[in-house]
């Protein structure tokens, strides 16, 4: 199996269940346009995180790590009118094109972007009292992820859902000698979602037109 295959059956998919949407085509145009990393979930990874959020009835949603907006504008989507998404990003350039691309998708009513490091906007985010969230998206840098878990976990409820992207690393998750501080995250992030007693997981492996990767999904079963 090769990244050729992966690829061709993405779109696949994508051209029979994805439909195209301006906005959205236009985010990834601004983003690549303005030289941000090509680091967004794909199409049909963004569909699958508008349906959790509808199959959540999400009405209030956090996400650590924002880029252009491209995930921020599909889980946005899935929001009521009066629905919240609180979005974090460190990088002032990345937050400028992301805010282009939400105001243009007609979302800014309904997204609050922070700039700064998450570890400093989400104690704010605590003491502003917009918790508990409904579903929390942990997709900035990986070596923070279990930071952001206990973060997550403090600014949830039981009936949660947690979904962190990234934590197969083209199968590296399984050296535990890696030197690589983003798979150490995840390693971490891994261990902790297994002994944290308020949640209930899994992850699943994923190929597609970014490669080999992996989904983690927690339930927060108790407050
Ligand atoms: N969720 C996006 C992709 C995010 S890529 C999508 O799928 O469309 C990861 C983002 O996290 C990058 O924009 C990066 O600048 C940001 N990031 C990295 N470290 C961060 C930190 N400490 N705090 C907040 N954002 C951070
Ligand atoms: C990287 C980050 C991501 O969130 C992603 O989905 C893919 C790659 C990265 O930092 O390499
Ligand atoms: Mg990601």
């Amino acid at each position: 199996m090769t990244q050729e295959q992966w690829t061709t059956v993405d779109r696949y998919f994508t051209d029979l269940l994805v439909p195209t949407d301006p906005a959205l085509d236009a985010a990834l145009q601004t983003s690549a346009a303005a030289g941000l990393p090509p680091h967004n979930v794909s199409p049909n990874q963004g569909k699958l995180l508008l349906l959790l959020a509808q199959i959540q009835g999400a009405r209030t949603i956090l996400e650590i790590g924002t880029l252009g907006g491209y995930s921020t504008i599909w889980l946005a989507r899935a929001l009521p009118s009066d629905g919240r998404l609180l979005t974090l990003e460190a990088d002032p350039k990345h937050a400028e094109v992301a805010r282009v691309n939400i105001a243009h998708a007609g979302l800014s009513n309904i997204v609050d972007l922070r700039l700064g490091q998450a570890l400093s906007t989400l104690p704010q985010i605590a003491a502003e009292g917009h918790s508990p969230f409904d579903l929390i998206f942990i997709d900035a840098d990986k070596p923070n992820n279990p930071d952001y878990l206990r973060w997550a976990l403090k600014l949830s409820r039981r009936g949660s859902l947690i979904v962190a992207d990234n934590v197969v690393r083209d199968g590296a998750v399984v050296d535990v000698t890696s030197s690589d501080p983003s798979v150490q995250g995840v390693r971490r992030f891994n261990e902790m979602l297994a002994s944290e007693p308020r949640v209930s997981a899994t992850a699943i492996q994923t190929v597609g037109s970014k490669g080999y990767d992996g989904f983690a999904i927690a339930l927060v079963t108790a407050d």
